[in-house]
């Protein structure tokens, strides 16, 4: 059980590491994004989701005196050969606020870099903290990838979508050559 209470006092500048989650994982991320979406910060993610998913997650450990604590995740998620996503992002409420958000948005770009995949998107209401890691808040009525209304349908919002896209442009990285044309999108009511 997920109880919050803000600790970015009692844990200065802990070591935290991020790595490729594996199917152990997958209870406690499906209990931290459980716990949020039921707080309407994000969208549920059903468990099969994530088993199905599992080679798009990270996890982020806290390694304390008693070894590395589970302390968060985010998912890329490849879109097209130009876009990929940043999901089911995480982290455990008692240490919001200490950098394990950052490093796994970054882990994230970091893979769509060797992928060589130039722009990483989200959806979020999050959008301050997004901004503080290099994204930019877009128009979602405005001639938007149709490969970002993917997970769309699934949404309990569907019909009035209140989430925030925002995308960001990997510097260095070169846009693919030779892409195909995506599908065109399904997206939601009230979108062009
Ligand atoms: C949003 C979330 C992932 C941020 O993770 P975090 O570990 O608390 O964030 P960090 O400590 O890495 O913060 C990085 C920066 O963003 C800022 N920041 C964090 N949350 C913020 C917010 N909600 N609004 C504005 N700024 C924010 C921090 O102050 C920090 O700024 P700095 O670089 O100047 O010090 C986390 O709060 C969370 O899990 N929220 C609930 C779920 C959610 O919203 N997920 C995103 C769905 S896409």
């Amino acid at each position: 059980m997920i109880e919050s209470h803000n600790a970015t006092t009692e844990s200065q500048s802990p070591s935290i590491t991020i790595r490729p989650a594996k199917a152990e994982d997958v209870p406690e991320i499906f209990e931290l994004i459980g716990y949020w979406a039921a707080q309407g910060k994000m969208l549920v993610r059903p468990i099969q989701n994530i088993f199905e998913n599992l080679r798009d997650f990270f996890v982020a450990e806290i390694n304390g005196e008693t070894g590395p604590q589970f302390a968060g995740c985010a998912a890329l998620h490849i879109l097209w050969g130009d876009i990929a996503e940043v999901r089911g992002l995480a982290v455990n409420p008692e240490i919001t606020g200490s950098g394990v958000g950052k490093k796994l948005v970054a882990a994230c770009e970091s893979q769509a870099r060797a992928l060589g995949i130039p722009t990483v998107f989200a959806w979020t209401y999050s959008v301050g903290f997004f901004e503080k890691c290099g994204f930019t808040l877009i128009d979602k009525t405005k001639n938007l990838h149709p490969r970002v209304w993917s997970e769309c349908l699934r949404c309990p919002f569907y019909v009035g979508c209140n989430e925030n896209g925002m995308i960001k442009r990997l510097p260095g990285v070169a846009m693919p050559q030779n892409l195909p044309e995506p599908p065109p999108a399904q997206t939601p009511p009230g979108i062009r």
